[in-house]
């Protein structure tokens, strides 16, 4: 299929999308500017800065032994258990003398062209994907703003500042991960104008959002922020028997699909951040999406024959109907 011309390779300034690209109906609000960043972070108050501390204080019971060395040692490094909302200014000043990162805050939007069936459902957003990448291309991470209230403290669907920076934020400390996340920024623009966004957004959902780790043998440990920012999916994710867990292939991953609302019925897991850099970087994503075909994907639950599987599941939580069903996530 005809794919648009390549990307320049400058990522200094914003990228101009060629006509026929697809970006989501997002409205820049007015007192935005074009790199979409809020000018400056929310103020929180004590309430909101009980909630941190309890969120945090609820997810340190569960992360020792089971989060990445490299996720605890980012917590330590960036004293994000100091108390409160951290400031997104001091979180940048010491992750710029780590790895050269920056934490930058964005808007919670509301697109409103999204039509499922009858209704308009408002879907939370956060900025336009080539402005995301954009920034990721420029070692700049952007955040939520918003902190979850205590209605929802359990579950909330959209990223809001606990996920984005207690999740996240403590692998940008990492080095390779750090180029890692650079490199995929600047992967974005290719696979928009490939029309390919769905793939390379499989690799990260199951990477940067729901990666494991094995630091020894059989000793599996979580690296993405969807797994470290809840009580629930750190177990689940790295001692259940439902779940499968099968090395990273890039290739088979970005021909993955994936559920956003519920536990995942497959992890992916990698040997160490230089195995996942390389295996990203290296591979020429032209000739991948040039042989991917556009409708096929595999399915969440598959184990297919080249993969290299560290842990078959039962998928009895799948198959009990997940979440709402009152399945146990065993
Ligand atoms: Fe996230």
């Amino acid at each position: 299929m005809a794919t648009l011309a390549e990307p320049p390779q400058d990522f200094t300034s914003l990228p101009e999308m060629p006509e026929g690209v697809f970006t989501a109906p997002l409205k820049r609000p007015e007192h935005l500017g074009e790199d979409w960043l809020e000018p400056k972070q929310t103020e929180y108050d004590s309430d909101d800065d009980a909630i941190w501390n309890d969120l945090f204080a609820r997810q340190m019971e569960v992360l020792p032994g089971r989060a990445a060395s490299a996720f605890m040692q980012g917590l330590e490094k960036l004293d994000l258990g100091r108390g409160g909302v951290p400031d997104f200014g001091d979180l940048s000043a010491e992750l710029d003398t780590l790895t050269g990162w920056s934490v930058v805050p964005v808007p919670m939007l509301i697109p409103d062209h999204i039509f499922f069936g009858w209704s308009v459902v408002p879907v939370p957003m956060l900025i336009p994907d080539h402005i995301f990448f954009w920034h990721l291309a420029n070692r700049r991470f952007p955040a939520g703003n918003f902190i979850r209230t205590r209605e929802t403290f359990d579950y909330i669907q959209e990223p809001d500042v606990f996920h984005d920076v207690f999740g996240h934020v403590p692998m940008l400390t990492d080095p390779i991960f750090a180029d890692y996340m650079q490199e995929y920024g600047k992967a974005g623009w290719k696979a928009m104008r490939h029309n390919r966004l769905k793939a390379l957004g499989s690799l990260y959902w199951y990477t940067v959002e729901f990666g494991l780790l094995q630091e020894a043998p059989g000793d599996i440990r979580a690296y993405g922020a969807g797994i470290l920012s809840g009580p629930t999916e750190v177990i689940y994710a790295v001692e259940a028997e439902s779940p499968n867990r099968i090395m990273l292939n890039v290739d088979r991953v970005m021909r993955t699909d994936y559920v956003i609302d519920d536990l995942q019925p497959t992890y992916f897991v990698i040997d160490s951040f230089e195995d996942l850099y390389h295996q990203t970087v290296e591979r020429d994503f032209d000739r991948l999406y040039r042989n991917l075909d556009p409708g096929f994907t595999y399915a969440n639950t598959a184990v297919i024959d080249v993969d290299d599987v560290l842990h078959q599941g039962t998928l009895e939580y799948t198959l009990r109907g997940g979440r709402g069903s009152g399945a146990k996530a065993v």
